[in-house]
C-alpha cells in the first residue's frame, strides 16, 4: 500500500507527550512541535490491523511472546544486519531506557563509572547517575562538519592517572548509541572494530543501543556491533526496539539481545517487573518486524525528502546556522552557534522569538551548547513551516 506521509493528523489532546504538554515542557502553547523522538505519521497498516485484532479479544492478562514472535526477531537480525541469534538470546523490556537503567544495575555499583560520547541521547545520563554510578565523559570530537570517535581518548581512560592522587579507573561499560542521537552518525565498521577492541582489552561491556538502526539516509549501512566476532558479542547486550522505526513508542516494549550466559543471567535478574511484557507491545513488535518492510522503505524516502528539503532551506535561507548533515535517525543537529548566543539565550529565541519547540543541545551534555537539535519526522508541510518561522526570528534580530 502508498502511504501518505504528507498528510497533517492533528495530535493535539491524544495525551501526545510531545503536542500537549507545551506549557509545561517550553513555557507557551504557541510552539511548533518539532522535540521528542517519535514521529507524526500514522504507524504501518499491518501493526493497526493486529493490534485492532488482539483488541477484540476482552481479557488483556498477563502475556509472555509467542515464538512467531522470536522468529520474526531471529529472521529480521539475519536479513537486515547478517546476525545470527538464538531465541534464548533475546531478554524482552519495557523499552530501551529501561532496558539501560537495567544494565546499569546489573553491572555497576555506587562508585563505578559508564563512558558515554557527548553530545548524545539525554536520558543516558539518568540510566547512569540514578544509580550512583558516575558517567563519565569520551567526548566526540567534531572537525565543523561532522563527528568522529575520539577512540585515542577512550583508550587513555583506563589507564590510571599519573599525577597525584593516583586513582585507578572503575569503568565497568561504555554506553553507546549507534546510530548516534543527536548527531546522526552511522558508525563505521572500523570505528566500532576499535571501540569493542579498547572495551575488550580492558574487560569492560558494551551496552549498545541500536534503536534508530533501520533509519538510514542513502548510502549508509548499520554494522550491529555484535557481528564484529564472537568475543565482541560475548561482551555486548545490544538493545533494540520497533518503536523508532514504526512509531511505536508509547507501546513501551523493546528487547536486549545478550549472547554471553552469564551477563544474560546478571541481567535478567536486574530486571524488574513483569517479564511477560506489554500485551500490544509485543502484537505490535511482531507485525512490524513481519510485515513493515513496505513501510520503512517509503518512510526512509521521505524522510530524506525531509532532509534535503530542510538542509538545502537553511543552507540558502538562514546561512548563520548549519545542519549537521545526518546519516540515519530522523533527527536533525543544527549548529546554531554563528547567532552568537548563551545556550540559555537560544532557549528563549527558540521558544519565544521562533516559537519552535525543539531540544536544547546543551541537555546533550558538554560541547552541546549553541546546538539544537530538530525532528524532522513530520509531514513536509510542517518542516516547510518551522523553516519558516527560522528565518523570519532570525531575520529580526
Ligand atoms: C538512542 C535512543 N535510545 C532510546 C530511546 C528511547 O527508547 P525507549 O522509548 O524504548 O525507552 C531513544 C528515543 O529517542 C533514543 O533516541
Amino acid at each position: 500500500m502508498k502511504y501518505d506521509f504528507d498528510r497533517v493528523i492533528p495530535r493535539r489532546n491524544t495525551n501526545s507527550s510531545k503536542w500537549d504538554n507545551n506549557l509545561a515542557m517550553f513555557g507557551t502553547e504557541d510552539v511548533l512541535d518539532m522535540w521528542v523522538a517519535d514521529m507524526d505519521f500514522p504507524c504501518p497498516e499491518p501493526v493497526v490491523r493486529a493490534l485492532k485484532k488482539r483488541a477484540e479479544h476482552p481479557i488483556y492478562g498477563y502475556t509472555m511472546p509467542s515464538q512467531s514472535l522470536y522468529q520474526a526477531i531471529i529472521d529480521r537480525m539475519e536479513r537486515l544486519y547478517g546476525w545470527k541469534i538464538k531465541k534464548e538470546w533475546i531478554v524482552f523490556g519495557a523499552g530501551v531506557v529501561n532496558g539501560l537503567f537495567t544494565a546499569v544495575q546489573a553491572f555497576c555499583r555506587p562508585g563505578d563509572e559508564v563512558v558515554v560520547q557527548p553530545p548524545v541521547y539525554y536520558p543516558f545520563y539518568n540510566t547512569i547517575r540514578n544509580s550512583g554510578v558516575t558517567a563519565v565523559h569520551n567526548n566526540l570530537e567534531f572537525d565543523g562538519q561532522r563527528y568522529t570517535m575520539d577512540l585515542d581518548g577512550l583508550d587513555n581512560m583506563f589507564a590510571p592517572s599519573t599525577s597525584f592522587p593516583v586513582r585507578a579507573p572503575r569503568i565497568k561499560a561504555v554506553m553507546l548509541c549507534s546510530p548516534h542521537n543527536p548527531v546522526g552518525r552511522v558508525w563505521t565498521r572500523e570505528e566500532l572494530g576499535r571501540l569493542a577492541e579498547i572495551c575488550l582489552e580492558n574487560r569492560c561491556v558494551i551496552f549498545s543501543d541500536e534503536i534508530h538502526c533501520d533509519l538510514l539516509f542513502k548510502g549508509h549501512k548499520h554494522t550491529v556491533l555484535s557481528t564484529l566476532g564472537s568475543e565482541v558479542e560475548q561482551s555486548t547486550l545490544t538493545f533494540m526496539a520497533a518503536s523508532k522505526t514504526f512509531n511505536l513508542a508509547g507501546l513501551g516494549t523493546s528487547f536486549a539481545v545478550v549472547p554471553n550466559d552469564y551477563l544474560r543471567r546478571r541481567f535478567i535478574e536486574a530486571r524488574m517487573g513483569h517479564p511477560g511484557g506489554n500485551l500490544f507491545g509485543l502484537e505490535a513488535l511482531e507485525a512490524a518486524f513481519r510485515d513493515g518492510d513496505e513501510y520503512l522503505a517509503q518512510l526512509k524516502d521521505y524522510l530524506q525528502g525531509n532532509l534535503e528539503y530542510f538542509m538545502d532551506a537553511i543552507a540558502t535561507r538562514i546561512p548563520r546556522i548549519k545542519v549537521i548533515k545526518p546519516e540515519g535517525t530522523y533527527l536533525t543537529w543544527v549548529d546554531m552557534r554563528g547567532l552568537g548566543m548563551t545556550g540559555q539565550e537560544l532557549q528563549k529565541f527558540i521558544r519565544f522569538k521562533a516559537r519552535l519547540a525543539f531540544d536544547d543541545g546543551f541537555a546533550f551534555g558538554p560541547a552541546g551548547e549553541g546546538f539544537q537539535r530538530v525532528n524532522l519526522g513530520c509531514p513536509r508541510s510542517i518542516v516547510v513551516e518551522a523553516v519558516e518561522r527560522l528565518e523570519k526570528a532570525v531575520n529580526e534580530l
